[in-house]
């Protein structure tokens, strides 16, 4: 008889295959492409965000549009290399119009999200924008209040930061801007890692 022998990459395989061809909500109906997630999966490093955006969409990467550009930019400009983190949704679908993701999506798409995190045992995790944040942290505090700081979850620092798409909308770098603020919460969170 074969022995199966437990592998973290064959879980990731299984993984990945399971959410290629998950048609758990009707999200599946419009999708090009699922958007799994992309990046470095030892490091302990997560960025969640909301949902797939038109470019995702077509792509099957994350933050890969005008938003995604800026995230990689914010990160820099606080010597953080996208590449050393990994970089995934709430929903693994996009939702047409970019709407926000419906409770009903979000709890189908959180056996994904859950069996990730579980494989990725995050000590750092960041929200961006509401929508995770809400999620994860169960929280009715909006963004503007809570960003920035340091939450404990589930055994990791978890920091809720502004959405890039949010950013792209408000482009002001005065001081108390929500640009000069992700800024701030970027050093935090460099500080963070290199603290791990
Ligand atoms: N916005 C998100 O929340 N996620 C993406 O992947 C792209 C844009
Ligand atoms: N609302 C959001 O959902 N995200 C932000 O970053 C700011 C406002």
């Amino acid at each position: 008889m074969n022995k199966e022998i437990y592998s973290v990459s064959s879980a990731w395989a299984e993984l990945e295959e399971r959410v290629r061809n998950c048609r758990a909500c009707k999200l599946c109906e419009t999708r090009t492409n699922t958007v799994f997630g992309q990046g470095n999966r030892d490091n302990q490093v997560v960025l969640i965000g909301e949902g797939p955006g038109e470019d995702e969409d077509l792509q099957g990467l994350p933050f890969v549009g005008r938003a995604g550009q800026l995230l990689t930019q914010i990160l820099e400009a606080g010597k953080i290399s996208r590449e050393d983190l990994f970089i995934m949704n709430i929903v693994k679908c996009r939702p047409p119009e970019n709407r926000v993701p419906t409770t009903e999506e979000m709890v189908k798409c959180n056996q994904h999200l859950d069996s990730q995190l579980a494989l990725l045992r995050p000590k750092i995790v960041v929200c961006l924008g509401n929508t995770p944040m809400k999620w994860l942290l169960q929280t009715t505090e909006g963004i503007t209040k809570i960003r920035g700081k340091w939450f404990d979850w589930r055994g990791a620092k978890l920091m809720p930061m502004f959405h890039p798409s949010y950013l792209l909308r408000n482009q002001s770098r005065a001081e108390g801007s929500p640009k000069h603020q992700t800024w701030l919460d970027v050093q935090e969170l460099k500080k963070a890692i290199e603290n791990i």
